[in-house]
């Protein structure tokens, strides 16, 4: 598979060195909004930043090539990326988090919310803790699995809460507790590995998949 990564910051230069490893070729690196996409390709995978989300989708549409989008914090655009997708019939998959532990974790919380729900007696905690450079609190990560326990029928308190400090790649919880015991999920990052990983695992899975698609449906 012939890949362009669109963006070569911290997560373009690892998904480059763990490229080779997953079978895909990276054609080209692109770290500018002026330069010209290869005309042969078969997935972009882009890492930038939010304002630069839309043109690089209109970009890799022209060209006929799927798309994995890593960036975050665009979805107000969602929409408009939607009816690109429809229209062109080009692949499109994004998500907040693209580690496959962290989108496996997710269908763990959504069971144990569902399991919780009839039991009243059970308050819930999430709590996520990262790096100090991380600039948004709490994570995209955990207010995204606090819906997932919410849409999973769970109607009880959840105390959500964050900290900053070091260099934390990055840990997840979700407890329940009640008078007689604890329950705690905990989803621990080793590095950012596991987003470049998954990255290369969405590009195989959306190539050849017309539409919009969120990485979790495609895994
Ligand atoms: N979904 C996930 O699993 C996941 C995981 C990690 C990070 N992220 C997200 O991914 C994004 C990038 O993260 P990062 O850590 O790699 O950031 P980064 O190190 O700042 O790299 C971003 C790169 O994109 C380049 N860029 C900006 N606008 C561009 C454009 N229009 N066309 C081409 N390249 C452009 C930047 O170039 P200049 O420096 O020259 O501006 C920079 O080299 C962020 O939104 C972050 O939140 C998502």
């Amino acid at each position: 598979m012939r890949v362009v990564l669109i963006g070569y910051g911290k997560m373009g230069r690892m998904i480059e060195s763990l490229a080779p490893e997953a079978g895909i070729e990276i054609v080209a690196a692109i770290d500018d909004p002026t330069s010209a996409l290869p005309d042969e390709f078969d997935v972009a995978i882009e890492f930038t930043e939010p304002s630069a989300v839309l043109g690089n989708v209109r970009r890799v549409a022209q060209v006929g090539a799927d798309l994995v989008i890593g960036t975050t914090g665009w979805a107000s655009e969602l929409d408009q990326v939607k009816q690109i997708a429809e229209e062109t019939g080009i692949g499109i998959v994004y998500a907040a988090n693209f580690s496959v532990g962290v989108n496996l974790f997710e269908r763990i919380v959504r069971e144990a919310s569902r399991q919780f729900a009839d039991h009243a007696e059970y308050e819930a905690w999430a709590y996520e803790m990262h790096h100090s450079a991380k600039k948004d609190a709490p994570s995209g990560t955990l207010l995204h699995l606090v819906d997932v326990m919410r849409d999973a029928g769970y109607g009880a308190s959840v105390d959500v809460a964050s900290n900053r400090a070091g260099r934390v790649p990055g840990t997840h919880i979700i407890g329940f507790d009640s008078a007689a015991d604890t329950i705690t999920l905990t989803h621990t990052a080793r590095n950012r590995e596991g987003f470049a990983r998954g990255a290369l695992l969405a590009a195989k899975r959306v190539h050849g998949k017309p539409g919009l698609h969120k990485f979790s449906d495609l895994l």
